[in-house]
């Protein structure tokens, strides 16, 4: 992998043939004081993590799973964007090397025909007044030929969408490198509106109806965009606009 890497980071590649999960041990070595420029990746994982608890299908030889340590000086409240930034790379990513040119669903899936891809799953230590460190980890299905039954009407792969299989470690430097230009834009400039409508120009749900599912109850509106912090913006019939936090929600288009 290092020898593909051209930016600041995965500058050390922390590998392993099989681990848990790259997002546990990415934490112990940001609790051990590692930086950005340590990317930790696996073959495998034994206890790979989803969002919500869930389980990730994580066989050897065949997927990407790593995870990135990030220690950006902004204020906790500002983090959730730091996901929709990786979900721009892994899809610039993917279409520089794979030639697809999937889609967005907010906030951090990346979709092909209706499946997914990717899945992002960040965590982040921090205070009220800073961050500690933030580790975002990514799963991309690249070669896997086959899913187990119970995902396979959600899951896909690049080889499942292009026929082609991909270099794994090509896939990774690739992202890698339009991660770091898209953090540099969100981490240096005041104004994110073109990160924004980058965002907003990939992403499947925009002007869409969307069903909203809150701990609090369920509602649809349309959606509109994001905002500056990553929120979802969602117009309800009575043109009412209400603001949708990551993490809390489940999507589902209608
Ligand atoms: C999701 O539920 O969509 C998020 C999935 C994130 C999976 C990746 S694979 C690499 C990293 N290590 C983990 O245990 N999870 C993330």
């Amino acid at each position: 992998i290092e020898s593909c890497i051209r930016g600041q980071f995965g500058r050390i590649v922390d590998f392993h043939e099989s681990i848990d999960s790259t997002n546990l041990r990415a934490r112990r070595l940001a609790e051990e004081g590692a930086g950005s420029e340590t990317l930790v990746a696996a073959d495998a994982q034994e206890a790979g993590r989803g969002r919500r608890g869930r389980s990730w299908v994580s066989p050897p030889g065949k997927n990407i799973f790593m995870s990135l340590i990030l220690r950006p000086d902004i204020l906790p409240a500002k983090a959730s964007m730091l996901t929709l930034v990786a979900a721009l790379a892994v899809r610039d990513g993917i279409e520089s090397v794979a030639g697809l040119s999937p889609v967005i669903k907010w906030p951090n899936d990346i979709v092909s025909n209706g499946k997914k891809l990717c899945g992002i799953l960040t965590e982040m230590s921090a205070e009220l007044e800073g961050i500690h460190y933030v580790v975002v980890g990514i799963g991309i299905n690249v070669n896997l030929e086959e899913f187990p039954l119970e995902v396979r009407d959600m899951a896909t792969s690049l080889f499942l969408e292009t026929g082609g299989k991909v270099v794994r470690s090509q896939l990774i430097a690739a992202v890698l490198e339009a991660f770091e230009h898209y953090y540099e834009e969100f981490i240096s400039q005041g104004d994110l509106s073109r990160l924004i409508s980058v965002y907003n120009k990939n992403m499947v749900n925009a002007g869409k109806e969307v069903r909203i599912l809150e701990p609090s109850g369920e509602y649809k509106g349309r959606a509109l965009g994001i905002n500056e912090k990553g929120e979802l913006l969602v117009e309800m019939p009575d043109g009412e606009v209400r603001h949708v936090i990551s993490g809390e929600v489940s999507v589902r288009g209608i």
